[in-house]
């Protein structure tokens, strides 16, 4: 069944790779924009501008747009640094009730939306499921203000009156235009020989690709399964695996080795945490409803790709 979609962030780095591929599909594809401009070169089926966090102007923009489904990939990430979790936590309290409230008002039945797999707390593992909560207590202001606001996009897009909703809790994003791109922030200081790793530097990351993070929306838009998914490739790895890897991917030389009280000091509180102590996502739920599997199944061959 083809459906309108809806999509808010189609000009992100997800966006792009999504947007196409839910045309591929049949589907009809509107973009929801802050600025006309950025949809330039993005083929489209139509246009509704709105700052996200304008409850009216959103309202007006969904009901004209006439979506069956609405698919939330807004977020104000720019770089591994802190500045972007305040107006992105906006995105996903404010920005997400005013998607829901509008979704409604224009008779939508789906809500997708964009959540994170590694913002569990580090608590058993190394590998944790959907189940594992939160990590609403971390001692970093900004990382505890980023998994709160996801806590409470969630609650709200599966608790929406009259919709369903499918929340994908994303993994590492590597890729054209993420950080983990050569020319991103991360990849450009371990390309550099920047990135020193903590040891020991057991934290795991599970890591996916940004084309099969668009694939698994488009898995959840056609879904008539509710929940939390966790989406992310089939290879959980460890720092101390990873990163020595992906800087000779780089063609870098290796990184030097770090105290791992030093790390924070040296990496900022978000770098160090990934490296000594996140836990990775198991990724078998979200395979089973979304009917959705990772077309790079490991991180080993494409982390360093253009
Ligand atoms: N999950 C992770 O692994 C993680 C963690 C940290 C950082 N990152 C990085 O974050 C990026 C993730 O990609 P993404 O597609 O989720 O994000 P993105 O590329 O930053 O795209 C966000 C989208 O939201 C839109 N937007 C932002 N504020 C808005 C507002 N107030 N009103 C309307 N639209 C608004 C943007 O529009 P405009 O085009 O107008 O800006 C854009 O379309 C990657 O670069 C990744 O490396 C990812």
């Amino acid at each position: 069944m083809t459906a309108r979609v809806l999509v808010a962030g189609a000009t992100g780095v997800i966006g792009r790779a999504l947007v196409p591929l839910l045309r591929a599909r049949g589907h009809h594809v509107t973009a929801l924009v802050r600025e006309p401009s950025r949809a330039a070169g993005l083929a489209l089926d139509g246009v509704v501008v709105a700052d996200a966090l304008e409850a009216e102007a959103v309202r007006a923009a969904v009901l004209s747009a006439r979506p069956d489904v609405v698919v939330h990939q807004l977020t104000a990430l720019r770089g591994p640094t802190a500045e972007g979790f305040e107006p992105t936590a906006r995105l996903r309290t404010e920005g997400t009730a005013h998607l829901i409230a509008a979704a409604e008002a224009a008779g939508a039945e789906r809500m997708v939306a964009q959540s994170i797999a590694f913002a569990t707390a580090p608590r058993g593992g190394p590998v944790l499921t959907e189940d594992a909560p939160l990590y609403a207590d971390a001692p970093d202001p900004g990382w505890a203000l980023t998994t709160r606001a996801i806590a409470e996009l969630e609650r709200r897009i599966l608790g929406a009156a009259h919709l369903s909703g499918t929340v994908l809790r994303y993994g590492t994003l590597y890729g054209p235009g993420t950080l983990y791109h050569r020319a991103g922030a991360f990849g450009g200081a371990v390309a550099r020989g920047r990135l020193p790793l903590p040891e020991p530097a057991a934290g795991i990351t599970s890591f996916l690709h940004v084309e099969d993070a668009a694939r698994a929306a488009v898995c959840a838009v056609e879904a008539d399964t509710d929940g939390v998914f966790n989406v992310a490739d089939d290879d959980p790895v460890e720092a101390a695996v990873w990163l020595p890897e992906y800087a000779r991917l780089l063609g870098a030389p290796p990184p030097r080795t770090v105290p791992a009280q030093l790390a924070e000091r040296l990496l900022g509180w978000f770098t160090s945490y990934q490296l000594t102590a996140m836990r990775g996502a198991a990724n078998d739920r979200g395979r089973q409803a979304l009917n959705w599997k990772p077309a790079v199944s490991s991180w080993r061959t494409r982390l360093a790709d253009d």
